[in-house]
This record gives structure tokens, C-alpha cells and sequence, in this order.
């Protein structure tokens, strides 16, 4: 299959990849990088707007560079497919991310509605706000159209700053001539894998909270991390009546299971849908639903377990194909900069008209 799409998605190197990640957007990717219906795909480690609210701690974000590296080989990221870069290393995404700080203003960042969130969380008081974290909307879109990328996916809460994309990518071309391409996003199709909450039940996994699983994690550490999860409170004897809504046990299946998990580990049933109307029915224990998890999961991280391992023996490896996946993006980005640079007529010294046209110009004595 041959097509025009260019795919780029990246992640904030701020802490190993979880399962929710994993369900969320690497799944997807490893289908779109097989299915080959792309011209290119680019898949990059976002360290540098990691920096943008982490400046309390960039030695974590430059541990989690290898880290999250790892976790994308190790997910089936396969390099000779993807383009696998470092954001910071191209210099070029900060000279487009200035060029289009011209473009927007300050309110139009304001009404942002991802930065509002975020700004809230982080607690930021008035305007102590990092200029770069404002910002980040900007240099975000500077990593979409650098490498002109028609597809973005990624999770709903990413809508607004592909919003702010397009809008920049029409204002440029409208001032300075078509250039520019504008993206699309490329939402999940699942929309329980769009939010996996935590462990504990919580809305979201996060490494603070301590409710994730990590593609890391052992076998060990999964069944504990199970076994722990959170069901239904109400649920205390097995002839019980069960609760499926907000029951992080059965969300997490509709997130994994399939019919043929079901006859791999528990083939008393077909489907989930027949382990749930026992479920909420009554006579069925929290246990064999989390053991039926169990399998699941590890039947999927231990693939990557294992891949995970072995290139935790080559470092160097990993950072070798950093390298050379940096490389070949630098040479887009680059050919994009240069044709923006032209677009705005900048490109003084290779343009030979303009100095033959000022020359004449002072010839003629119009200054
Ligand atoms: N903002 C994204 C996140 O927090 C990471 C990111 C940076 C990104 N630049 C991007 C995603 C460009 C898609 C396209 O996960």
C-alpha cells in the first residue's frame, strides 16, 4: 500500500511507558507502522517540552529519554519502519517555533484549553507561568509542520493544540504562500482505551499516584499490582450481585480481552459479556476475574518483557538508532525550514534576484 500520509506522535519523556499508554496509543502504533499505509512515519521523544514543566527536574527527563526509547523498541517499534528522534536535537524546530510565535496571540494561547487544565493542576500562580510552558502550544505545532505531517494521533485531550496547528498553518500560508500542511488528529477507536484509570480505580494512571503498570513491570509486580486493583466495594461475598461501573477489573478487560483470551484462560466462558452477566448476576469471585486478568496482561507484556531485555543489553544500540532516526528527521525538518525561510522571503543570500533588484535600486539612487 502506497499513500501520501505522513504520521508523527511523540510522548513527554517524564516516566516509563504504562499499560494505559500502551492500550491508549503505542498498540495503535505498532498496527499503523505494519499496516504500511503511510509515506512516512515519525514516532519522537518530546524532551524538550518535557522541560517546560519540569525545569525542577530535567535530570528526569534525560534519564527517561532511554526509557521510553526502550519501552517503544520494546512495544514493536521496529526503526527500519519508524523514524524514532530526539525533539531536542533539531534545531530547527525552535527557529519554526519562533517564526510562528508572530502568528498567535497571548489570549488566543489563554483559550486553550489543554494549557488552562494544565496550568490549574500545576497550580501556577497569576503569570508565573513559564513563558515556554505557555508556549508549548507553539512549538508543538512547530513539531507537527516541520515534517509536514497530515496525521497525529493521539488522545482527545491533544485536540486542542492540532486546533492551534491548523490555525497557525493558515495564517501562515495565508501571509506568506502556501507552504505548510495542515494535520489531522487520529483519535483511538476504543474509547475505553482513550482514559485507562489507575489501579485504585482513579481517573487516570499516573506515577504519582503509584496506581500504574508499567510495560516493565515483572510478572511478579503485575500479579501484585492485580491482585490490589480495585473491583466493587459493595461486592464482599461471592453470591453477591457485582458492579461493572467503575469496576478497574472489567474496565481493564473491555481494554484487552478477546474472545480467544477467553479459551486460552477461561473457557467455562466464551466471551465477556457472558463473564459479566455472571458478574453482575451473582456466584462470581473478584479472584477469577482478576486471575483471568493476570493471564491476560502478562500474555501481552511478556513479549515485550523479553524484547525489553535484550536491548537493555545494548544500550549503545538504542542510542544508535536514536541517532540515525535524528538524523534522517533533521534532513526533513531542514528541507521544510528551507522552503519556509523562502516562502518568507529570508533566504537573503541565495537570492540572487533580490540583491540584483537592491542593487538597481541604489544604482538608480530610489532609496
Ligand atoms: N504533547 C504530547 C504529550 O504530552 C507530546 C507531543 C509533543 C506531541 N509534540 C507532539 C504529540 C506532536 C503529537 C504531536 O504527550
Amino acid at each position: 500500500m502506497s499513500s501520501e500520509k505522513i504520521i508523527l506522535t511523540g510522548d513527554r519523556p517524564t516516566g516509563r511507558l504504562h499499560i494505559g499508554h500502551y492500550v491508549g496509543s503505542l498498540r495503535r502504533r505498532v498496527e499503523l507502522q505494519n499496516e504500511g499505509d503511510y509515506k512516512k512515519m515519525f514516532v519522537f521523544i518530546a524532551d524538550a517540552q518535557a522541560l517546560t514543566d519540569n525545569i525542577d527536574n530535567p535530570e528526569k527527563v534525560r534519564q527517561n529519554v532511554i526509557e521510553v526509547a526502550l519501552d517503544y523498541l520494546s512495544a514493536g517499534l521496529d526503526p527500519s519502519k519508524v523514524t524514532l528522534f530526539i525533539q531536542s536535537q533539531i534545531p530547527e524546530l525552535c527557529e519554526l517555533s519562533f517564526y510562528f510565535m508572530d502568528l498567535v496571540s497571548v489570549s488566543r494561547l489563554q483559550r486553550n484549553p489543554t494549557v488552562k487544565t494544565e496550568i490549574q493542576m500545576r497550580g501556577f500562580a497569576g503569570e508565573s507561568i513559564p513563558v515556554g510552558f505557555f508556549t508549548y502550544p507553539i512549538s508543538q505545532a512547530a513539531d507537527i509542520t516541520a515534517f509536514k505531517a497530515t496525521t497525529v494521533p493521539a488522545g482527545e485531550d491533544q485536540r486542542p493544540m492540532l486546533e492551534q496547528a491548523t490555525e497557525i498553518v493558515r495564517r501562515f500560508n495565508h501571509i506568506y504562500g502556501p507552504t505548510l500542511v495542515e494535520p489531522q488528529i487520529m483519535l483511538p477507536e476504543n474509547a475505553v482505551c482513550c482514559r485507562l484509570p489507575g489501579t485504585d480505580g482513579k481517573a487516570k494512571m499516573s506515577k504519582s499516584l503509584g496506581n500504574c503498570i508499567y510495560l516493565s513491570d515483572s510478572a511478579k509486580e503485575l500479579k501484585k499490582k492485580v491482585n490490589s486493583m480495585y473491583t466493587d466495594p459493595e461486592h464482599i461475598h461471592i453470591e453477591q450481585p457485582g458492579h461493572l461501573e467503575g469496576n478497574t477489573v472489567f474496565t481493564y478487560l473491555d481494554a484487552f480481552s478477546t474472545d480467544e483470551d477467553f479459551s486460552l484462560f477461561l473457557p467455562e466462558y466464551a466471551c465477556l459479556d457472558e463473564l459479566k452477566e455472571h458478574y453482575t448476576r451473582g456466584g462470581l469471585g473478584d479472584g477469577t476475574c482478576k486471575k483471568l486478568l493476570y493471564n491476560i496482561l502478562n500474555s501481552r507484556l511478556e513479549p515485550i518483557r523479553q524484547r525489553r531485555a535484550e536491548w537493555e543489553k545494548d544500550i549503545p544500540a538504542v542510542y544508535e538508532i536514536l541517532r540515525r532516526g535524528t538524523e534522517d528527521a533533521r534532513n526533513v525538518a531542514a528541507q521544510t525550514l528551507d522552503e519556509v525561510r523562502r516562502a518568507m522571503k529570508i533566504n537573503y543570500f541565495d537570492d540572487a534576484e533580490l540583491i540584483a533588484e537592491q542593487a538597481k535600486r541604489f544604482r538608480a539612487g530610489t532609496k
